[in-house]
């Protein structure tokens, strides 16, 4: 039985003998490139796919060895494609003297590109004649894992952390060895480690040894350890009366803290920094801003190789504005007042993860700072683990989005990339969904996030479908029917998710302490903008937060050609209507519904797709292991229920704003 361990790494054997023997034919030996520890492992993990997948023990040569049938690995920092030069850390895999070479731009991209062509193999792609060529389009692609000290994870839901602080440093779990290379042969090449609600004990000698003795197990896969840091951390563990960023005291703390690291951990990555959000400390305590926090910490790195990556994700409590338009208001003022190696981090929507938001109006808005865009893979307001929703569609619906900053085309993933203002330097972050469960994301389906992160930051082009199509080959079934059947499902599934739940762009108005199942009719809290009834704004007129000028005026903090587009009722996407408009009950629709009634139609279509969603996998039975298909369809038991449940709670309690009857040909719950 399959219990998910291997995620898409399984290398079972290639069971077609005649396949099997021309890959044998052209995989006859391997000559690594050098001793490096990330050299070695490139060739060390191919020695190992192959192994599994080819039944033969493929032999590692040092030296130049001549002779054909074998699989060279060569780093070539000048190597050239046909369209110019290799990127930074980019591969080329062709065919040349009769044997397989791998060229990588740095050794980074030599592991990159052992890795891609195991995933040919995982495929079964051709390799007679093959000749490709690929370079990550973003510099830093990074996990950001939200993990905590005592073993839990914020906002986490498969188990508890997978670092195990207390055995540290002294036992390394196997597993981190296997998370490395899961992160490898996606193209992750860094991850933070701990929750951006940060304790400040990650950078006491007790946890920086922990630490170290991580950094080790990701380095030879070419990842970087980063560490988020509490503000406050000068005067909580360094006995100092304050943290303000321009007290020289303060200044020079960090400064020793920072070499400290280094000199245990030459490649340390960097900080990441939640300041002033939620409660976290942050500079604004003394009266100084963002920029004054993240320059200060920018000085303490010095000369040394790292980055601060300082979030965006900043609301006030108690806020009677729109808290849509908060981060914008903080931060754009700011703009070209961070200094180099500086990246502020955006979340893709300006309010936070939910099912579908617009693209966050920063993007775009920062012309002279790096942006950093941050997803989250976990699904905190996407059904936890048991909901089954492919995340690739709407990571690609914030990439794509084109935010006009420099005419037509700028779109978030030229902002991030740093194409659209010519930085030199580009990040994307991805909130892990991983935790300790066997097969590490809980909902097995949740792997395809994990996957789909990695390969959309390493290539934003890539097609939702291409993705997964590639992730169920590898993980799930070689049948190709099957295949089709799977991502089929897997694409629409984000849609279907929204459907039943937050249609028509809803936004925050799940369940408030857990931010689980619905809860629309949630009208006190302590912030008022944490209510739902402050997000959806259900009156005896309509439905939808009205954003336009007439309201919060939030559209206005986007380039006119987007304002054009969604400020009018008739010609915004219905998937963003009520994002920025309160919408009569009795309105006709572009869909030729009222919204009353293409309300209700999309809860009790979404609903209904989700048994679709069932009869799908269940058509996969035979050719998925058994223990993984009865996981999956258990948990879509759930999901049908659930989706019955967010679908009745709200159409009932949006009725008695409506007041009128549920439309045919749907009946009304029980
Ligand atoms: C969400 C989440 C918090 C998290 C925060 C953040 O609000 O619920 O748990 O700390 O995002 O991104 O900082």
């Amino acid at each position: 039985a399959d219990d998910g361990y291997r995620l898409w790494l399984k290398y079972d054997l290639i069971s077609d003998p005649g396949l099997r023997k021309d890959y044998q034919k052209a995989a006859g030996f391997i000559v690594g490139a050098g001793n490096s520890p990330i050299l070695k492992t490139a060739a060390e993990e191919l020695q190992q796919g192959l192994q599994g997948l080819l039944g033969q023990t493929v032999p590692i040569h040092s030296a130049a060895k001549k002779g054909k049938g074998g699989i060279i690995l060569v780093v070539e920092a000048t190597a050239n494609v046909s369209g110019g030069a290799l990127g930074k850390d980019g591969y080329r895999i062709a065919e040349q003297g009769g044997n397989l070479v791998v060229t990588g731009s740095t050794e980074s991209g030599v592991l990159y590109g052992a890795f891609a062509l195991l995933r040919q193999l995982q495929t079964r792609q051709p390799l007679r004649g093959i000749s490709l060529s690929s370079s990550p389009r973003i510099q830093y692609r990074l996990l950001n894992h939200w993990d905590n000290p005592n073993g839990t994870v914020e906002r986490g839901y498969a188990g508890s952390s997978i670092w195990k602080w207390y055995e540290l440093p002294e036992r390394i779990d196997p597993r981190y060895q296997d998370y490395a290379r899961a992160n490898a042969s996606i193209g992750i090449n860094g991850v933070v480690i701990n929750n951006v609600n940060a304790s400040a004990r990650y950078l006491t000698p007790e946890y920086l040894e922990k630490v170290v003795a991580l950094a080790s197990v990701m380095r030879p896969y070419g990842i970087r350890v980063y560490l988020s840091v509490l503000w406050a951390a000068p005067k909580v563990i360094g006995g100092l009366a304050s943290s303000d960023p321009l007290d020289p005291k303060v200044k020079q703390w960090w400064t020793a803290k920072t070499d400290e690291i280094y000199k245990a951990i030459p490649d340390f990555g960097g900080f990441l920094v939640k300041a002033n959000s939620e409660g976290e400390p942050g500079p604004q305590d003394y009266g100084r801003d963002h920029a004054d926090g993240a320059n200060m910490l920018a000085d303490a790195l010095g000369a040394h190789d790292g980055l601060v990556m300082w979030r965006a994700f900043v609301y006030k409590a108690n806020s009677n504005g729109d808290r849509f338009k908060e981060a914008y208001q903080e931060f754009k003022p700011l703009d070209g007042r961070f200094k180099p190696k500086t990246l502020v981090q955006v979340k893709n929507g300006p309010i936070d993860f939910q099912a579908r938001e617009p693209f966050h109006p920063l993007f775009g808005a920062m012309p002279r700072t790096p942006l950093v865009l941050e997803v989250q893979l976990t699904q905190e307001y996407l059904g936890f683990a048991t909901h089954w929703v492919y995340l690739a569609p709407m990571f690609k619906e914030t990439l794509d989005a084109d935010t006009y900053a420099n005419g037509p085309g700028s779109t978030v993933a030229k902002v991030v990339d740093g194409s659209v203002d010519q930085h030199a330097i580009s990040g994307i972050a991805g909130v892990a969904n991983i935790g300790a469960d066997r097969n590490w994301t809980g909902h097995p389906m949740g792997q395809a996030n994990w996957y789909a992160f990695g390969r959309l930051a390493w290539d934003y082009t890539l097609s939702s479908q291409t993705i997964a199509e590639e992730w169920a080959r590898q993980t799930l079934t070689a049948d190709a029917p099957a295949v089709r059947t799977i991502a089929d499902v897997m694409v629409r599934s984000h849609g279907i998710y929204t459907r039943y739940t937050m249609p028509l762009g809803l936004h925050h108005i799940m369940g408030q302490t857990i931010h689980y199942g619905p809860e629309p009719w949630l009208a006190s809290s302590a912030r008022p903008d944490w209510t739902a009834v402050y997000y959806h704004k259900a009156d005896a007129v309509g439905l939808g937060f009205d954003r336009t000028e007439k309201g919060s005026n939030a559209l206005a903090l986007y380039k006119p050609e987007v304002q054009r587009r969604w400020n009018d009722p008739s010609t915004c996407p219905p998937n963003y209507l009520l994002w920025f408009h309160h919408v009569p009950w009795t309105q006709p629709l572009s869909t030729g519904r009222t919204l009353w009634n293409e309300l209700c139609t999309r809860y009790y279509t979404g609903a209904d797709s989700v048994t679709w969603m069932q009869q799908q996998w269940a058509t996969v039975k035979p050719q998925v292991d058994a223990e993984l298909h009865a996981d999956v369809a258990a948990r879509l038991q759930t999901q049908r229920k659930e989706a019955l449940w967010w679908r009745d709670a709200c159409v009932l309690y949006f009725q008695s704003f409506a007041k009128q009857p549920i439309p045919a040909p749907f009946s009304p719950p029980e």
